[in-house]
């Protein structure tokens, strides 16, 4: 099966823990854009959405779900995002699509986190994926030697800006065998407004799609 068949399989599954008239936090990405797909064929009224990037707000709109501001929704009961790699600890590297920032936000204001990924995203140990961080501009040469510091190499996402309006370095060769530790030192660095790690809230729900079908851990 393709990467892009198990996507919409996964997207597919993770309709099960939408009830109609909540309000939803979603991630973004292709597997998010498989899923905004499905709740469009599903039927399922939201009451609301909240959207991690400019991208996501844009597809909701367009299947006519309303795009809710988390200053006025308070927590959300619901969180479903993808994942550039997730570790057996439900542990993440996201940012890929460097909308970390606002996918952390939901996270945390989320009670139950769902991710949902194909079977390629999952690993022993978090790192192979280059690690996002997202920087204020000033700080981009100070944030950098940094990483430099803590073992990393990182290199600037050429040419590309978040929604925040900041920028980021993309971090190779960081040793995340502690992904907690790494997490936290990472984000006190200043300029940093925050890391691509979801170690200190991970995922509470993993689906992964496969070719034998959708595993659930969690
Ligand atoms: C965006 C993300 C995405 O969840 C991650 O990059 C996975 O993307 P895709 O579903 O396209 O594989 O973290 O910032």
């Amino acid at each position: 099966m393709s990467q892009a068949r198990l996507k919409i399989e996964v997207a597919r599954a993770a309709l099960e823990f939408v009830e109609p008239g909540m309000v939803l936090g979603v991630g973004t990405g292709s597997t998010v854009d498989a899923f905004i797909e499905e709740l469009a064929g599903s039927g399922i009224r939201l009451g609301g959405a909240v959207s991690s990037s400019d991208a996501t707000t844009r597809q909701l709109r367009e299947i006519g779900v309303e795009v809710m501001d988390l200053n006025h929704t308070g927590d959300l009961d619901l969180y479903i995002d993808g994942a550039d790699e997730v570790d057996e600890h439900s542990r993440l590297i996201k940012g890929g699509g460097g909308a970390l920032t606002r996918e952390k936000i939901i996270a945390a204001a989320s009670r139950r986190f769902v991710c949902i990924v194909d079977e390629s995203k999952c690993v022993k140990t978090l790192g192979e994926f280059p690690l996002a961080v997202e920087v204020v501009p000033m700080a981009r040469a100070f944030v950098a030697r940094k990483l430099v510091g803590l073992g990393g190499r990182p290199e600037l996402r050429d040419g590309f800006s978040t929604d925040n309006g900041h920028l980021i370095l993309d971090v190779r060769k960081i040793d995340l065998l502690d992904p907690v530790r790494m997490e936290s030192e990472i984000n006190q660095i200043p300029g940093v407004v925050t890391c691509g790690l979801f170690a200190r809230r991970p995922a509470d729900v993993v689906l992964v799609a496969g070719e034998s079908g959708i595993r659930r851990r969690g």
